[in-house]
């Protein structure tokens, strides 16, 4: 995918882009200054936002909720969906009036809808008071084109993914839990996905810097990291150093850390050696996210997934005979081009034979220029929305079977702060990541503690904390 034609958009080769320094900026330029993030799509942008989180602040920024209130609007944006461009967009118009009235406001764009072709010209065009454009390849840029920026509109994406920056200054969202990147980009091309356009090629991080980081998170008292990257299971690839996600997972589990967790995994790079890894330790949590995306082997090929139905299912039971406990949540598209009420059946036929611990179900949606994109949309709207209703009964429906299992039954959560379930009630994730609300345990945050699940819902159990006694 080519850069849009613009005169301001500086387009990198990928020599210059490699001999490019980033720099972590500091500056008291704008001390007490208020920023207001807002961050779409998954969890690479959130991550993402912690990079930027950590270059506002070296350069004096302090945060806001309230956008209202900001002197910088960023926005991290995502492209994986058609609705996730609406999202931004609407927002830009709110954040257009209020430029109105505070002139001096600055808004950057950021994140992977620039990366995509025409949209750092409609930006340019259509939304000539954002002032600040960058991609998924240039993060770091954003300190200094703040620094630069005056009310003029400063433009600039790379189209070259260039070299890995180790040094980021993260500012974490978290005290207890970490998320750590261990690949960037793609390499699947699964014909419908915008990812490997908006996030370059896969680049898998050297082991021992991923290492050093856990050791260093360690040390800082986190409780749990989890390993980042599209597709983890093909960490190590690209990189031709005889290492893969299986030896990389052994080596973080060894360094101690109470939970190690990984996401996102791809069913075709899965290996048996990985599935012993995560038996064989007890801090890598039993929780896997593994898309299914069909049930249908004939979309499973339109889709390029490189898998059918039987090897899904293949690998769905060998993990969960392997892994006592393992709970498994996945990824569904319905809707896909060609997809017959038969191959959507077949997709049922899955998740009734898996029945998921939960899903993230989606409509297919055509992104321009991914292959998929040229097969005709040929099924009706009510038709996608119809299935997808359907689907959705049937996982929450099994979702809720998981979630009863649990009542009566004492696991271990990690309290990571209050829950909008009440006042005086906390939240966290079990080890199999079910969410859990606990009354009363405020001096509990940032501690793993013993829960005794009293409650299920369809998204997320009740418990109470178990009080050792000695009487
Ligand atoms: N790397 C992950 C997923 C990244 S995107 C993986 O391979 O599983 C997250 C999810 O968005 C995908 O799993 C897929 O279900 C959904 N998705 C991606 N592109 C989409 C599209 N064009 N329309 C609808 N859903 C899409
Ligand atoms: Fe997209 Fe497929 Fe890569 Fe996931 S594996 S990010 S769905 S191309
Ligand atoms: Fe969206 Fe980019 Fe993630 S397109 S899903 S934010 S990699």
């Amino acid at each position: 995918m080519n850069l849009p034609d613009l005169k301001k958009a500086k387009v990198r080769s990928n020599e210059e882009v490699k001999t490019i320094k980033a720099t972590n900026l500091k500056s008291n330029k704008f001390a007490g200054k208020k920023y207001y993030l807002r961050t779409y799509g998954c969890q690479m942008n959130v991550h993402d936002s912690e990079e930027i989180k950590g270059i506002l602040s070296n350069l004096g920024f302090i945060s806001t909720e309230n956008y209202e209130d900001a002197d910088i609007i960023v926005l991290n944006t995502c492209a994986i969906r058609e609705n996730a461009h609406d999202k931004v967009f609407g927002f830009l118009g709110r954040v257009k009036h209020l430029k109105k009235e505070k002139p001096e406001l600055i808004v950057a764009v950021g994140g992977c809808m620039p990366q995509q072709e025409g949209v750092a010209n409609t930006l340019k065009e259509k939304y000539p008071f954002v002032n600040i454009v960058f991609g998924t390849h240039n993060i770091n840029d954003l300190g200094k084109m703040i620094m630069e920026g005056s009310n003029k509109q400063d433009i600039e994406v790379y189209s070259i993914e260039g070299d890995i920056y180790e040094e980021i200054q993260y500012k974490r969202d978290s005290k207890y839990e970490a998320w750590v990147n261990i690949m960037y980009g793609c390499d699947k091309f699964c014909t419908y996905c915008i990812v490997p356009y908006t996030r370059g090629k896969q680049r898998s991080r050297a082991m021992n810097d991923i290492l050093e980081e856990v050791k260093d998170l360690k040390k800082k008292g986190y409780l749990e990291v989890t390993l980042l990257g599209q597709n983890v299971n093909a960490y190590g690839k690209d990189l031709k150093q005889g290492y893969d996600f299986a030896t990389l997972l052994e080596e973080v589990a060894k360094i101690g850390i109470p939970r190690v967790r990984f996401v996102t995994s791809h069913p075709w790079d899965f290996t048996d050696e990985m599935i012993e890894v995560i038996a064989k330790y007890e801090n890598i949590m039993p929780y896997i996210h593994l898309p299914l995306q069909s049930g249908s082997s004939k979309i499973l090929k339109l889709m390029g997934r490189r898998y059918t139905k039987e090897e899904y299912l293949t690998l769905y039971n060998k993990i969960k005979e392997r892994i006592p406990g393992v709970s498994i949540t996945t990824d569904i598209i319905v809707g896909f081009p060609n997809e017959t009420d038969e191959d959507f059946q077949e997709t049922l036929d899955v998740v009734n034979k898996c029945k998921f611990d939960g899903a993230f179900t989606f409509i297919y949606s055509p992104r321009e220029g991914t292959p998929a994109a040229l097969i005709k949309d040929n099924i009706a709207s009510e038709v996608k929305e119809e299935r997808l209703q359907t689907l959705n009964t049937i996982i929450n429906d099994y979702s809720l079977e998981h979630n009863k299992e649990y009542v009566g039954k004492t696991v271990k959560v990690l309290i990571t702060g209050y829950s909008d379930k009440g006042v005086d009630k906390v939240c966290g994730y079990t080890e199999t990541m079910k969410l859990v609300n606990i009354s009363g345990a405020k001096e509990d945050i940032g501690k793993i503690v013993e829960v005794k699940i009293t409650e299920a819902k369809s998204f997320s159990l009740d418990g109470e904390k178990i009080i050792f006694s000695n009487i």
